[in-house]
């Protein structure tokens, strides 16, 4: 630390979070400062960012001095004594931040993708350097749950994570649910409202809330996870025919991420749209909000709610660990962020996880099809619970129909290996959409 408690934050990236972070510093500055104690307090002393001349909507006047466009000055700055990472992406991102702790300057981030995909390099030079990476932000905006599962639950041995944990995917699929308007629509209001990633593909794709799980597990779990190895897959399959007919049998769809411990440690995780009942306690987990439920043998079921992305309650994550790094800094306290503290571990195969399914198929209206695709699913020996082709109102003598079936709980591999077969058929006219029904209990 270069000054007596007062610390210098280099702030790379200042778009909606950045923003945040600078507005609620200069709003509960003081108060963190005395909660804080010993006289610490933060100012931020360098900016990142791409163009200099945006507009930005602070609350306060940012001095023009402060802003550069070259990562270095950041880093390199002697009144920066911590560095928080708000540029999003894996490139640039992974320079600033390894740079940075190679510096022995503590880093914040609320980037996912980088911890998600670069984490081994990163946290190896974390472990090397002996100076931490706090990432509350990555995971859920503003719920604290890597504080929780890490500090609170440290005794317990975690059973599984169930959770809605990307805040677009759930706006949209709320949007399109209850106001019934359509995909693009309800992603460009999720965009203005700042919630979505820069890219949106990676919130509507799966792979936002993937790789929050990956470092949820890892957490839990202590390994590294690669990304190569897990099942995603988002929302942007999900039709209203789809959430219409859930509704009619007593289900929502969410973009639910599950994380389950096997017996003998082998961890299952996957993230995919889901029937869930609309009585579960997820079900009522709307619009932006995120929560997710730990399963632990100590503290037993314990649920975690609140707003998952957005300008505040992201800031108030990035605070709390820019507060965490400075009282390491001011010793005050240790703390010594996260490090996964286990080589290597094993994952459930996809094949290997079973639930029940919603399968929908484009196909050919002819008579017929619904025997030829029973036909397969029965030979690969997996029940069906219920068929049903939803007539489109508005084309009633539509060629190409939906054909949806429900089938019983199965390995996903037994069901992969029939779908192939019928997508061989020459009634079906696309690849099969498929969603799990979770049985939350
Ligand atoms: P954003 O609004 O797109 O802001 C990105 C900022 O970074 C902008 O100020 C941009 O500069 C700057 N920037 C981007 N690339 C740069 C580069 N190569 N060099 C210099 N500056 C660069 O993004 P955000 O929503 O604040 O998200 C930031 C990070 O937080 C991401 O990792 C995201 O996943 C994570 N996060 C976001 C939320 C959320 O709700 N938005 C929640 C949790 C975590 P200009 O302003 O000049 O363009
Ligand atoms: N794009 C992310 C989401 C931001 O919608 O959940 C929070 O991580």
């Amino acid at each position: 630390m270069s000054k007596c408690n007062k610390l210098g934050i280099g702030l790379a990236g200042f778009g909606t979070v950045g923003s945040g972070v600078w507005n609620t510093l200069e709003k509960n500055g003081a108060l963190i400062s005395e909660r804080t104690g010993k006289g610490v307090s933060l100012a931020i002393t360098k900016i990142l960012v791409r163009d200099p001349k945006k507009s930005r909507s602070t609350t306060s006047a940012v001095p023009s001095e402060i802003l550069t466009t070259h990562w270095k000055d950041l880093v390199n700055d002697p009144a920066v004594d911590i560095v928080v990472e708000l540029i999003g992406g894996t490139t640039d991102a992974f320079e600033i931040v390894a740079a940075a702790l190679l510096a022995k300057k503590p880093v914040v981030t609320g980037n996912k993708a980088l911890l998600a995909e670069r984490g081994v390099e990163l946290f190896a030079i974390s472990r090397k350097m002996e100076t931490p990476i706090f990432f509350e932000a990555a995971i859920a905006g503003g719920i604290p749950i890597v504080k929780t599962v890490q500090d609170s639950f440290i005794g317990n041995q975690i059973h599984s994570f169930t959770g809605i944990i990307n805040g677009t995917s759930n706006y949209i699929l709320e949007q399109m649910t209850l106001r019934g308007i359509d995909y693009p629509t309800a992603l460009q209001e999720a965009q203005s409202l700042g919630y979505a990633e820069a890219d949106p593909a990676l919130d509507v794709n799966g792979w936002d809330a993937a790789h929050k799980a990956i470092l949820l597990a890892t957490l839990a779990y202590g390994f590294p996870i690669d990304p190569a190895n897990i099942h995603v897959s988002g929302i942007e399959q999900v039709r209203p025919t789809d959430i219409r007919f859930a509704k009619s049998l007593g289900y929502v769809i969410k973009l639910l991420a599950v994380i389950r411990e096997r017996d003998g440690g082998a961890v299952e995780l996957r993230v995919q749209p889901s029937f869930i009942s609309h009585k579960h306690i997820l079900a009522s987990v709307n619009g932006v909000f995120n929560a997710v439920s730990v399963n632990s043998d100590a503290a037993g079921e314990s649920l975690f709610y609140g707003r998952g992305a957005g300008q505040g309650p992201t800031a108030s994550s990035v605070i709390a660990d820019l507060v965490e790094a400075a009282r390491d800094l001011a010793h005050t306290s240790h703390h010594r962020g996260f490090l996964p503290y286990r080589e290597s571990g094993t994952l459930v195969p996809i094949e290997e996880t079973s639930t029940a399914y919603y399968v929908r198929f484009d196909v050919t209206d002819r008579p017929g099809v619904v025997a030829e695709i029973a036909t397969v699913i029965a030979k690969h020996k997996i029940g069906i619970s219920g068929t049903h082709s939803p007539v489109d109102a508005s084309n009633p003598d539509a060629e190409f129909v939906d054909m949806v079936f429900l089938l019983h709980s199965c390995p996903f591999g037994k069901l992969t290996n029939a779908l192939a077969e019928i997508e061989t058929l020459n009634c079906i006219n696309s690849t099969p959409v498929v969603f799990r029904i979770e049985n939350l209990g």
